[in-house]
């Protein structure tokens, strides 16, 4: 299924770099730029993130799930990415709001 329209980049295109991400470094946070970074693109209306921020969280969770993680290891870092894309998200709104009075 395609995600973003800007780029053509499918879901799977997605998976598959934020596993390869995860490979590298398993505790690692990982947000839409470092995936679209890793496929030399870059987010233009940016439109697609919220979806993208979807795709790592799912991706991410079953990562640990098909791995030797524990509960308690798995349940913190799920808080804390789940933490930081929610940071992400208002700040994202907030600089749009901004800019959308400022114009
Ligand atoms: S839809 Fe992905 S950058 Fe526009």
């Amino acid at each position: 299924m395609l995600v973003c329209s800007c780029n053509f980049i499918t879901d799977s295109e997605i998976v598959d770099v934020i596993n390869e991400l995860l490979d590298e470094d398993c505790w690692q946070l990982i947000v839409p730029a470092k995936v679209y970074h890793a496929m030399q693109k870059r987010g233009r209306c940016c439109g697609c993130f919220p979806n993208v921020v979807d795709i790592i969280i799912r991706t991410t969770e079953q990562y640990h799930a098909g791995r030797h993680s524990t509960d308690d290891e798995i349940f913190d870092f799920m808080i804390r990415l789940k933490q930081f894309h929610e940071e992400n998200r208002r700040a994202d709104l907030e600089r749009r709001q901004k800019s959308h009075r400022a114009a």
